[in-house]
C-alpha cells in the first residue's frame, strides 16, 4: 500500500492518470492537489470522486505554506506533478505565470518533498525542451542526451524546471525521475489545443484555424499510453534518470486536420491556412528505446486507433464540452461546496 500525491490532476493528463490508477491500485491512496485554473474541471474527476481510495485538495503548488501542510498532514511515498500551464500560445501572450507554476512551484514541492521525505519525485516533462528538429531530417529523433534547446516561454519553463529537478537530484541526494512525452491527445483534452479544437470546429462546419502552411509535424501519443509510462517509470525507473516517451506517430498538422475532416465527413474546403505562430517548432519525433528496453514499455494504440477513439469520445461527451465552452466547469466547487 502506498500514498500518492497527484498535482494538476484535474487536468487533461492528470485526470486520465488518475481515472486509470485509482482502478488499477484500489490498495493505494491517490490525493489529487489542483489549483483548478482556467485547464482544472472537476467534472473531469467525476468518475472517481466517490472512491475510497481518492481525495481532491484544492490548493496551488506555489503556496508553500499549504503545500507543507498537507505533506506534514499526509506522508507521501509518491509525488506525481503534472500541474502546470501548459499552452504554447498562452505563453506566448503572458510568459510570467508560465514561470511561476512551472518553475516555483515545482521547487516548492521539492522543497516539500525533502523536508518529509518520498520514495519518488516524479517530474512530468515534455519532448519541447529539446526544441525542433529540421523537416528534411527523417532520420533525426530526440534521445534522453539530446540538449535542451527550447524555443517558447512554456518550453522554456519546462526545460528549467527539469534542470531544477536534475539539481535537486546531484545536491540533495532526492529521489527523482522525469519524462519526457511527445504531444498528447485523447479523452478530456481542454478544446484550445489542435486535436479536440478541430473536432469542435469540424462538427460544427466552422472553419479550421491551420497555422503557416501546415507542414509541421508533431508526434502524437494516446493519453493512456502516456499514463501508463509514468506508471512504469516511477515505480520501476532509476533515481535521476530521464525516459523520452513517443510512439512513432509523426504527423503533419495538415494530415491531423484531413483525418479529422474525413472521418466527420466534412469537406476540406473548411481549412483556413492563419498567420504562424512565432518561433514555431517544426518537427518534434520521440526515440522511446530506453523506455522500451530498460522498463518494457510499449503504447496500446496508434494514431489510426487513438485518433478514432478520440473522435467518438468528442462527440458522446457534449455535456463535458459544452460545459467548458461555457464556462459552466467554472462553478463546480460553487455548486458542491
Ligand atoms: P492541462 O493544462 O490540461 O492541466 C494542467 C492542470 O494543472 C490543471 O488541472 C490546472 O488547474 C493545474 N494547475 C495549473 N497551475 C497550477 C498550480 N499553480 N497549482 C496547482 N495546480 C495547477 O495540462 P496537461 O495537458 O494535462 O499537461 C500535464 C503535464 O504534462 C504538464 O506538466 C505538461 O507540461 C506535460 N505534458 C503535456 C503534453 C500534452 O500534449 N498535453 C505532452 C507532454 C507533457
Ligand atoms: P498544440 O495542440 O497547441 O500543441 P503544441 O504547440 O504543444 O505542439 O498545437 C499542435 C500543433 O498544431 C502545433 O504545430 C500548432 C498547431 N495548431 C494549429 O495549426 N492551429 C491551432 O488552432 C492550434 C491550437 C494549433
Amino acid at each position: 500500500m502506498a500514498k500518492f500525491l497527484v498535482t494538476g490532476g484535474a487536468g487533461f493528463i492528470g485526470g486520465n492518470f488518475l481515472h486509470i490508477m485509482v482502478n488499477r491500485y484500489p490498495n493505494d491512496e491517490y490525493v489529487c492537489l489542483d489549483a483548478l485554473t482556467y485547464a482544472g474541471n472537476m467534472e473531469t474527476l467525476e468518475p472517481i470522486l466517490n472512491k475510497p481510495n481518492f481525495k481532491f485538495v484544492h490548493e496551488n503548488i506555489c503556496n508553500r505554506e499549504g503545500v507543507f501542510k498537507l505533506f506534514e498532514k499526509e506522508h507521501f511515498d509518491y509525488v506525481i506533478n503534472f500541474a502546470a500551464e501548459s499552452h504554447v500560445d498562452r505563453s506566448i501572450e503572458d510568459p510570467e505565470i508560465f514561470l511561476r507554476t512551472n518553475i516555483l512551484g515545482t521547487a516548492v514541492l521539492m522543497d516539500a518533498c525533502r523536508k518529509y521525505g518520498i520514495k519518488r519525485f516524479h517530474q512530468v516533462s515534455t519532448d519541447e525542451v529539446y526544441g525542433d528538429l529540421p523537416l528534411d531530417r527523417k532520420d533525426l529523433f530526440f534521445t534522453e542526451s539530446t540538449p535542451l534547446h527550447t524555443s517558447s516561454p512554456y518550453s522554456a519553463s519546462k526545460a528549467s524546471a527539469d534542470l531544477l529537478v536534475l539539481a535537486y537530484h546531484r545536491t540533495f541526494k532526492l529521489p527523482v525521475t522525469i519524462s519526457r512525452c511527445s504531444n498528447n491527445y485523447g479523452p478530456y483534452q481542454f478544446p484550445e489545443k489542435l486535436i479536440p479544437l478541430m473536432i469542435q470546429k469540424a462538427s460544427r462546419d466552422e472553419a479550421l484555424p491551420v497555422y503557416g502552411n501546415g507542414s509541421n509535424v508533431r508526434d502524437w501519443l494516446y493519453v493512456g499510453d502516456h499514463c501508463n509510462a509514468i506508471d512504469l517509470i516511477v515505480r520501476n525507473g532509476k533515481d535521476g534518470e530521464v525516459y523520452n516517451v513517443g510512439g512513432h506517430n509523426e504527423k503533419t498538422n495538415l494530415e491531423v486536420v484531413k483525418t479529422i475532416l474525413s472521418a466527420l465527413n466534412k469537406p476540406e474546403t473548411l481549412i483556413n491556412y492563419v498567420k504562424d505562430r512565432p518561433g514555431h517548432d517544426l518537427r518534434y519525433a520521440i526515440d522511446p528505446k530506453k523506455i522500451e528496453t530498460e522498463l518494457g514499455w510499449k503504447p496500446e494504440h496508434n494514431f489510426k486507433t487513438g485518433i478514432a477513439a478520440t473522435i467518438k469520445w468528442n462527440l458522446e461527451n457534449t455535456k463535458w464540452l459544452h460545459n467548458v465552452e461555457s464556462g459552466e466547469y467554472m462553478n463546480w466547487m460553487k455548486k458542491h461546496y
